[in-house]
């Protein structure tokens, strides 16, 4: 199934947030108020209780794709704000069948605060997320306080933020922002990652930086309260 054949189900001017072919669209600029979110285990999202993890920043899907394949009893989520490559992951979905992957085209802190609902999310991961390194660009960082204290309210106890860079001062920047939620801890001894997780899955990112020689930090933190 090629990407292409996904179009975008509105016009700019008549653009709404909308349910459509394994596709939860929520368009920049968007009037948000007439919809309400089915809950995941809607027939048109999953149809069935099986634990939700998500991923943020999916860019093509190759690692949530392998995922789903590969685990068929968790529902996963691949959220990302560009179309051109949620037609990339909804291609996958199409060509595999995968009955358990369903995407948001949206931007994350945005869909997770306006639809998520509570406690209903075990396992959190965001795989090479944009770096923004420069200091004045930071803000454009997904991992902010916010967005942060945000996931811990979706998520349920006892389940795993998984953050995954290849940049030292966004690996030390998340550090410091999730450890400073209480609900939180780490749980790699400081300083709160593994370089060793060679089963992790593939994703174009992770390999690009890889075959550049690039260390990769694996952090995971658990939600404890
Ligand atoms: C560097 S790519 C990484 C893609 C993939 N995880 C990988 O490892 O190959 C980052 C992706 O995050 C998406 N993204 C950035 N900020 C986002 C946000 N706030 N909400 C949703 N997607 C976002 C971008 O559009 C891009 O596709």
């Amino acid at each position: 199934m090629n990407s292409i054949t996904l179009q975008r189900p509105f016009v700019w001017n008549e653009r709404r947030i909308l349910i459509e072919d394994r596709v939860l669209y929520v368009p920049a600029l968007c009037d948000t108020s007439g919809f309400v979110f089915p809950g995941w285990d809607d027939t048109r999202i999953f149809g069935n209780t099986n634990p939700v993890h998500i991923e943020y920043c999916s860019g093509n899907g190759d690692w949530i794709a392998g995922k789903a394949l590969a685990n068929p009893d968790i529902n996963w989520v691949a959220v990302e704000q560009k179309f051109p490559r949620t037609r990339k992951i909804w291609a996958k979905v199409k060509k595999h069948n995968l009955s358990n992957l369903f995407i948001v085209c949206g931007e994350g802190h945005i869909t997770t605060k306006l639809y998520f609902p509570c406690n209903s999310v075990k396992v959190v991961y965001i795989n090479f997320p944009d770096p923004w390194p420069k200091t004045r660009h930071a803000k454009n960082r997904i991992i902010q306080s916010d967005f942060m204290s945000e996931i811990s309210r979706i998520m349920e106890t006892k389940g795993h933020f998984v953050f995954v860079t290849d940049d030292a001062s966004y690996s030390e920047w998340t550090t410091k922002i999730v450890l400073r939620e209480p609900d939180f801890v780490a749980s790699y001894p400081d300083p709160f990652y593994t370089t060793d997780e060679s089963d992790y899955g593939y994703s174009y990112f992770g390999q690009l930086w890889r075959q550049k020689g690039k260390t990769i930090r694996h952090h995971k933190f658990q939600k404890i309260l």
